[in-house]
């Protein structure tokens, strides 16, 4: 009897531990017992979950069987059967799972490649991923890398997108953190690598959200912003202490595209005559101070009221066109936000879209928003854009130019914190006269 008490004693302590140590020190749980046990879990029923799934494969192999082999003679003629086993060599069908490599662990869930079956392509992984999820209770599973021959699945056990907490200023110049990706990184959005981006999404989806982050994360940045706000200048007006120029009506914003044309050409020039293909190899001190500019709503821009705005609207969709153009190599950078971006607003809009590489889909209402945002990325990315609900507004599908995507969801900033970071760093504006009224500085001796 106390032994059995000591026993019971033990398992409660155990068992308290491991509460303690789950609720104190989630990682070190997750990798030290949590991992573990799940890994055990899915080697032992990966065979049944892949059949469940429709991966396996049946494979002839020679087999040793024992068989019982009816013996016909004087003994048949008794009572009981008589049956003599006989070894034999006999060709079976053998249904075989996947290979399935080593587990690795990961923040929230683990990596596992698979060998595809002869006959097997990724996508069939992708049409499985659902009711492997399913079967092993996770959140989800996604194909994240392909090899010839191997695909890379990807479980998380929850979203980490649920509630998103970071911050989007990150110390590095055009780069900015505005969320979290599926997989627990950060979203890190480097301008230097993807300079144009799309934000794309139905009304309420979260793309001034997502302008906000930006803003605030840029705000601290030795940056010019540009604002382009024709929904009356309501979205950006706040921000106005940290904006370098605001555009809320049409001319103003052919104006203003038309200094920023100007602007690029200055730039042009000074790297023309210092042998330097971009801004980035200029002398330090020749360098322009780059600027982001951030159109809200672009139909507003190409939308014609009758006939006589024709004309400014085919200027408005040039200009654009041609900072997207030039802009990259001269440090001019656009994020472009719309509920559609497609030809029925005009001529130039899909080849304003083509430049904008960086693509944001939030939730969009029509599945051709969602191709037109994300492009000819893979369909499993499109599901993923349909499938955003409307209850979790910042939830989007990123791509960046490598054709690679992911889930991800910007950090909710309200605008009073982005007004906020707006008037903190006003000091930090620089002039827009003085930056489009320099002249190209040319060295005599270049
Ligand atoms: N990342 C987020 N996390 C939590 N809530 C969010 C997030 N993004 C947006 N929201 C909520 O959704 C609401 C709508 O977002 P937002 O204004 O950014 O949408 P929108 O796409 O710009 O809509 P519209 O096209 O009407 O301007 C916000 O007021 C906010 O409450
Ligand atoms: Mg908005």
């Amino acid at each position: 009897m106390t032994d059995l008490l000591v026993v019971l004693g033990v398992l409660a302590a155990a068992a308290a531990g491991l509460w303690a140590w789950r609720r104190y020190h989630p990682v070190s749980f997750w990798y030290g017992v949590a991992f573990p046990a799940r890994a055990v879990v899915v080697y032992l029923t990966w065979h049944h979950v892949a059949s469940g799934c429709k991966l396996t494969r049946n494979r002839r192999r020679f087999r040793l069987t024992l068989d019982a082999i009816p013996v016909v003679g004087p003994a048949s003629r008794s009572a009981a059967t008589v049956v003599e086993h006989k070894r034999r060599v006999r060709r079976v069908d053998v249904e075989r799972a996947p290979r399935l490599g080593i587990l690795r662990p990961t923040r929230l869930g683990w990596r596992m490649r698979l060998r595809l079956h002869d006959g097997q392509v990724p996508a069939d992984y992708e049409k499985a991923a659902e009711g492997i999820a399913h079967a092993w209770r996770v959140h989800s599973v996604r194909v994240v890398d392909v090899r010839p021959g191997y695909v890379t699945l990807w479980a998380t056990m929850r979203d980490p997108l649920v509630d998103v907490i970071t911050e989007p200023e990150t110390g590095e110049l055009l780069t900015v953190r505005p969320g979290k990706l599926e997989n627990g990184r950060d979203w890190v959005i480097d301008f230097r690598t993807v300079p144009h981006w799309l934000n794309a999404g139905a009304t309420q989806s979260g793309k001034s959200n997502l302008a906000n982050a930006l803003i605030k994360g840029l705000a601290p940045q030795p940056v010019a912003l540009v604002g382009f706000d024709l929904k009356g200048g309501v979205e950006f007006t706040p921000y106005a202490p940290r904006l370098s120029a605001l555009a809320t009506t049409r001319k103003e914003s052919v104006d203003l595209l038309a200094d920023l044309v100007g602007e690029v050409e200055n730039r042009m020039a000074t790297c023309r005559a210092h042998g330097a293909r971009n801004v980035w190899t200029l002398p330090e001190m020749l360098r322009p101070v780059p600027v982001v500019v951030l159109v809200d709503e672009v139909a507003e821009l190409f939308l014609m009221a009758d006939r006589s705005e024709k004309e400014e609207v085919s200027k408005t969709a040039t200009a654009l066109l041609r900072v997207a153009q030039l802009g990259r190599a001269f440090a001019v950078h656009l994020i472009v936000c719309g509920q559609r971006i497609g030809s029925d607003l005009g001529p130039g809009v899909t080849a304003l879209r083509a430049q904008l590489s960086g693509r944001v889909c939030h939730r969009v209402n029509d599945p051709e928003t969602a191709n037109m945002t994300l492009g000819d990325l893979d369909p499993a990315a499109l599901d993923a854009a349909r499938a955003i609900a409307a209850e979790t507004p910042g939830v989007c599908i990123v791509a960046g130019q490598d054709g690679s995507w992911h889930r991800a969801r910007s950090v909710f900033v309200p605008e009073r914190e982005a007004e906020q970071a707006a008037r903190d760093y006003a000091h930090l504006t620089p002039d827009w006269e003085t930056l489009v009224g320099s002249v190209p500085v040319i060295d005599p001796a270049a």
